[in-house]
This record gives C-alpha cells, sequence and structure tokens, in this order.
C-alpha cells in the first residue's frame, strides 16, 4: 500500500517539506472542510469583504469560533503530526508548510519560527487595521458583554482570528518562504489536503517542477494525484504512525 516505499523515500531524502491540510488533525476531533460532515458543510465561508463590511458578519463569525473553542482546546498533536516532529528533530525537514490554523504542529514541537502557516492561525485574534494581536479571552469577554464582536482598543477597526479568510490578501512572508522550501527540497509530501484552494495548492506542483519527488497522503482522491510520485489512499495515522512506533 506504499507504506514501505515511503520509508525508503524518507530514508534516502535529505530536505523533506511536508504541506499538511486539515485531515492531519482530523483524529485529533477537529473537523476538516469538505469532507462530508467537514465545516463547509454546516456553515457556508463568511469571506472578508462580508466580515469587515457587515456587524452581523463579524458577530457571526465570533459566535461560531466561540462554538468551536472546546474543540481546539481539547486538541492534542495525533500520529501525524508526531510523526512529522520525529522527522524534523532527526534534521530532516527544514520547516513545515502548513494549511492549518490550529496550532498543532508548533504544539507537537516545531518551533514557531518552523511552521510556515499559510492560511494564518486561529488561535489568537488579530486587528485588521492596526495588526495589534489579542487573546480570545479578550474578544470573548467583551463579545459577552455587549453582544458584539469589539473593535481594536487602539485604532478601532474590526478584530478577527488570526486566519486568512476566502477574499483576503496571503501573507506575503509565509508564501515567500513556502516557494523557498518547495524549490529547495528532494521530497515534498503532501498530508490530508483536498488540494483544492488556491494559491496554497500551488506548491506541491511547484516543489515537483524543481524536481522534488511527489508523495500524496490522502483518503480520498485529490487534485494532483496525477503528477505525484507515490499515492497513498489510506489513513494518515495509520499510515505515519509507524515511523513513531504507534
Ligand atoms: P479539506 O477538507 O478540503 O481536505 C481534507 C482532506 O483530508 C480530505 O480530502 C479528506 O478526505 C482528507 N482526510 C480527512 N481525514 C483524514 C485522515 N484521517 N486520513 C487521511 N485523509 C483524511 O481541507 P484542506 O485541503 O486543508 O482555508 O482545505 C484547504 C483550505 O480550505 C483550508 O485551509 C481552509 C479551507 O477553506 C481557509 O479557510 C482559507
Ligand atoms: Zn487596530
Amino acid at each position: 500500500n506504499g507504506v514501505e516505499q515511503l520509508g525508503e523515500m524518507i530514508a534516502r531524502a535529505s530536505v523533506i517539506v511536508p504541506f499538511t491540510g486539515a485531515g492531519i488533525s482530523t483524529e485529533c476531533g477537529i473537523p476538516d472542510f469538505r469532507s462530508p460532515g467537514g465545516l463547509w458543510s454546516r456553515n457556508r465561508p463568511i469571506p472578508f469583504d462580508e466580515f469587515i463590511a457587515s456587524r452581523e458578519a463579524r458577530d457571526e463569525s465570533w459566535r461560531r469560533r466561540f462554538a468551536i473553542d472546546a474543540t481546539f482546546k481539547a486538541a492534542a498533536p495525533g500520529r501525524g503530526h508526531r510523526a512529522l516532529a520525529a522527522l524534523y528533530r532527526a534534521g530532516k525537514i527544514p520547516a513545515i508548510v502548513t494549511q492549518n490554523i490550529d496550532n498543532l504542529h508548533q504544539a507537537s514541537g516545531f518551533a514557531d519560527d518552523h511552521v510556515v502557516e499559510l492560511h494564518g492561525n486561529t488561535t489568537y485574534a488579530r486587528c485588521i487595521g492596526c495588526g495589534l494581536t489579542y487573546d480570545l479571552g479578550w474578544v470573548r469577554q467583551r463579545f459577552e458583554a455587549s453582544g458584539h464582536a469589539p473593535d481594536c482598543a487602539t485604532c478601532h477597526e474590526p478584530v478577527k482570528t488570526a486566519t486568512i479568510s476566502f477574499g483576503q490578501a496571503m501573507p506575503e512572508e509565509a508564501m515567500r518562504r513556502a516557494t523557498e522550501l518547495a524549490a529547495q527540497c528532494d521530497l515534498f509530501i503532501a498530508i490530508g489536503s483536498s488540494l483544492v484552494v488556491w494559491p496554497a495548492a500551488g506548491f506541491p506542483l511547484m516543489a515537483k517542477r524543481s524536481g522534488a519527488q511527489l508523495v500524496i497522503i490522502n483518503n480520498e482522491p485529490t487534485e494532483q494525484d496525477d503528477i505525484a510520485d507515490l499515492v497513498i489512499r489510506h489513513d494518515i495515522g495509520d499510515t505515519l504512525g509507524p515511523f513513531v512506533g504507534n
């Protein structure tokens, strides 16, 4: 089923760049976006323009975030996160590129500076005007006191989770680093992503074009299976767990 071949590719590679999506965190209790029962089957995403334009949208966005807060707080790194952290400690992975916003790669042992977050992070908030960061507790306290999403205490612009919404500009530094990593690696492993959201989905293709081998681990077909050197259509924890002995 490809696991043995993956082991050989990992052993041979000197620079491995993992690229993760929501599928690596489902075993941690965090739903993905596009599976049956995924987040986008329950809620329509709120685009950035709407968040800016409408107080209703901001209130709704924060209500959803508070509703899922206990899930994020309870989540611990899974077998996939732990296996990647072990390869990182072994010096095989210079940095990880992720579309995830759950902070679990950092929790598994990656230094903050070695997690390239393409879609930001939902464990804290940021003012969309001046960029000041806020704890979620600060936001929640004010939301509960007033019934509405608070604005920035300094510049009075809206405060949003530090994530990238549809229609919002991509973080430049993260894009630059992901581009560099895709170009430098000799093995690029896309894990738990449907690979439909661009520009993030451009990185596997970019790595392949720069001469890396491309492995895709996902339990459903993805948009880029046809260009991969190896596709493992199987559970991520079951596939990567054996690399750390579980
Ligand atoms: P998706 O929900 O699109 O894809 C997750 C993939 O992981 C699906 O193909 C699942 O079948 C697979 N999967 C889930 N659990 C798995 C498991 N245990 N083992 C193997 N495969 C599993 O999530 P992403 O590709 O991460 O962006 O979504 C990309 C972006 O779309 C997200 O970053 C988010 C979303 O809109 C923004 O919010 C900007
Ligand atoms: Zn501000």
